[in-house]
């Protein structure tokens, strides 16, 4: 088991490896003699399978070369009257209107289910969405919350799930069979797949790989190594406006959000994504130890024109006038004192706006004191059942039946 799941790691780190070269080398992937060095001598992968990866990653390379309105239209299918989600790939994608139109369709969707009466019947429309539709899971790292709230949708939604969540149990770790191929043939059962693994560009992967079969399936992003979680940007927005019962997003115009933490990985930067697309006039200050190396990286390849982000070591100052405090990870070495130091407590909140709301991708560990936990303002457990919501319409969306769903919520 143990030498299975180095094997996994050895992927990872490959993957991330030909990653690094996409992102630091703008996009101009080295020549195949290069990598062949790399990937034969250094990682002990065949000819074949070092081939297999050299040309996905060019691949991946070539797409990532492309403008943003470029690579929008290679993950929409589009048609004369509507369009409709094919891949969910990166939070870059989704323009200001598709993130307006998940989250009213998932508020709606919520609102459904939550209010009144009869809901067995209610149910019960539902599953006929997508009763004829077979999702398949892949999880290839950890996960507790994308992973069962996108079974459950896809089962409120009467669609059959494959959840496959050891890596060593399939040939792909424990076989040596090739990831790309290991995606061929889930696709041969399967008419979507979600999928999370520890390497960014997975997704783009997972694309590439089908490319020569007749019919592609959708796929879309549960987590991406450390550098894409969109379905959790769209969660954390969904939740601002429905708990600060926002209308319209321009109301957060000149409002401060502070994100504390010293992880920042996926889903704070698909968090940010998210937030800027819907309204880029928000000022976001980000609290971390000074020299935080992967907050260099986020802010790195955050490059939007107007995004107005500070760095700073204070929460207490930082938090004044906050309408949003949004916990990411604190590094939990035992040598650590940020533990102590980026810690949120109550007295901190004394100065942040009225309506502030402390939000948390989770897990947690020690992030916030334990009264917090316990205010109105911690919406955590909002964030965790809006992800059954927004995920469920995305599995809608990716199946064109927007218009099916509609008809089912305007009768309420
Ligand atoms: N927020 C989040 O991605 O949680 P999981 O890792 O449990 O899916």
């Amino acid at each position: 088991m143990r030498k299975r799941y180095l094997q996994l790691e050895k992927a990872t780190q490959i993957r991330k490896k030909l990653a690094q070269f996409i992102d630091e080398k703008s996009f101009a992937f080295p020549k195949y003699d290069t990598l062949a060095r790399l990937l034969c001598g250094k990682y002990k992968l065949s000819e074949q399978q070092a081939s297999d990866l050299f040309a996905i990653y060019s691949a991946i390379s070539s797409v990532r070369s492309l403008k943003l309105s470029e690579r929008r239209n290679l993950f929409f299918v589009r048609k004369k009257r509507t369009d409709h989600l094919l891949h969910l790939v990166e939070s870059e994608q989704l323009t200001k209107i598709e993130i307006e139109k998940y989250i009213n369709y998932g508020l709606r969707l919520k609102c459904y289910l939550t209010k009144s009466n009869d809901n067995y019947a209610k149910r019960m429309k539902l599953k006929k969405l997508l009763a004829d539709k077979i999702i398949f899971n892949l999880f290839i790292e950890r996960s507790s919350r994308t992973h069962r709230s996108f079974d459950a949708a896809a089962k409120m939604l009467g669609a059959s799930v494959i959840n496959e969540k050891d890596p060593t149990a399939i040939s792909l770790m424990s076989r040596n069979e090739s990831f790309a191929d290991s995606i061929r043939t889930f696709c041969q059962y399967s008419d979507l797949l979600i999928l999370r693994a520890p390497w960014p560009y997975v997704i783009e992967e997972a694309i590439e790989a089908q490319k020569k079969l007749q019919n592609i399936i959708p796929v879309i992003n549960a987590g991406s190594g450390s550098n894409q979680h969109p379905t959790q940007g769209l969660l954390d927005v969904m939740t601002i406006k429905e708990v600060l019962k926002i209308k319209s997003f321009d109301e957060l115009k000149k409002k401060r959000v502070v994100i504390i933490g010293t992880r920042f990985k996926r889903a704070l930067r698909s968090f940010i994504i998210t937030l800027y697309a819907v309204c880029p006039e928000i000022e976001f200050v980000i609290i971390a130890p000074p020299g935080e190396s992967s907050l260099k990286n986020i802010t790195k390849r955050l490059n939007f024109d107007s995004l107005d982000i500070t760095i700073s070591n204070s929460i207490s100052k930082s938090v004044r006038g906050a309408l949003v405090i949004y916990l990411a990870s604190i590094e939990s070495k035992p040598t650590s004192n940020y533990q102590k130091t980026l810690k949120l407590k109550e007295k901190n909140l004394k100065f942040a706006d009225k309506r502030c709301i402390i939000l948390h991708p989770l897990p947690r560990n020690s992030e916030m004191n334990y009264n917090i936990g316990r205010m109105p303002s911690n919406q955590i457990w909002t964030q965790v059942k809006n992800g059954l919501y927004i995920r469920a319409i995305l599995l809608i969306d990716c199946f064109g039946r927007l218009k099916k769903i509609e008809k089912i919520l305007r009768k309420i």
